[in-house]
């Protein structure tokens, strides 16, 4: 993968490390910084050798500070709304993307960074994390999917609070509202956590995982029936040659070599 500006790209055994890379801003995101989250997932979509993604930020104190309020102060009405349909498919090819997605939050993880963790498939918090949509205090609201997303994640009352006040909440809070899976005390042992969360993922069939992201997110999508699109992916699965193998793997009494085909 190549260099970029505002985003450390490393890859390391089939997983793809991003870092959002602008310390001194809270590595808030401005265009820039977006723009390369969109080229880099248009490689991860189809790079063969790139089979999983971790997002997190540079330094401890902020996973991403929101959006960059430079670049927002500058929006007419007509530019918003570009601005969030932007930010909103960029995010959802997160969302969408068939290779676990997993965001490592350290420190402040506001505004469009709550909404990018949001759209990863998991989030691990260290325990200095905090969560918020401060929108409000500037006289607008989340743009990214937020609205949504966190409505999904925490349920409308909560979510409602949370976006209505702008309050920040802890890491632990997170995890007792759905919004965070797990929380460790330092960075290093939350992104240990996520390679073990990983590591497991890579060792099961890589279609069938791609066939779960497109069920989960079904389940938001009021045109789709996401029982049918169950039983679509289930199908789908059977015809891989992983069906085989892993059937057959297990009256074998071996364990299963998945190949993704
Ligand atoms: N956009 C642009 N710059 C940001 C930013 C953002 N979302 N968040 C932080 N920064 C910048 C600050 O302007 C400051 O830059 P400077 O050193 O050039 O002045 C630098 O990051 C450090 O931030 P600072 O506010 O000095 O740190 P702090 O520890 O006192 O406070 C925060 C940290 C995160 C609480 C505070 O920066 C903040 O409230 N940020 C905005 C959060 C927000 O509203 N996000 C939603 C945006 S839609």
């Amino acid at each position: 993968m190549e260099d970029f500006r505002n985003i450390l790209a490393q890859e390391k055994d089939g997983v793809l490390y991003l870092t959002v890379n602008r310390e001194d801003k809270m590595n808030a995101l401005n265009f820039a910084t977006l723009e390369e989250l969109r080229e880099i997932f248009d490689v991860v979509i189809d790079n063969k050798s790139i089979k999983a993604v971790i997002i997190t930020g540079a330094g401890e104190k902020a996973f991403v500070a929101g959006a960059d309020i430079s670049e927002i102060a500058e929006l007419n009405e007509v530019n918003a709304r570009k601005f969030a349909e932007n930010g909103q498919e960029i995010f959802s090819m997160i969302e969408n993307c068939h290779k676990p997605v997993i965001a490592v939050t350290n420190g402040y993880t506001l505004g469009g960074g709550c909404e990018l963790a949001m759209a990863c498939h998991m989030r691990i918090a260290t325990a200095n994390a905090k969560f918020g949509q401060p929108e409000v205090n500037l006289g607008i609201i989340p743009g990214y999917g937020g609205t949504q997303r966190l409505t999904i994640l925490v349920g409308r009352g909560k979510a409602n609070e949370l976006m209505m006040t702008g309050d920040m909440i802890g890491a632990e809070e997170a995890k007792s509202l759905g919004l965070v899976n797990h929380v460790l005390s330092t960075k290093e042992e939350a992104m240990a956590m996520a390679e073990q969360i990983i590591a497991k993922i890579m060792s099961k069939a890589p279609l069938a995982i791609g066939m779960i992201v497109d069920c989960v997110n079904a389940v938001y999508l009021s045109e789709e029936n996401g029982y049918q699109t169950e039983a679509n992916s289930f199908a789908r699965c059977v015809k891989s040659g992983d069906y085989k193998e892993g059937t057959t793997a297990f009256l074998e009494k071996r364990k299963p070599v998945f190949k993704g085909e």
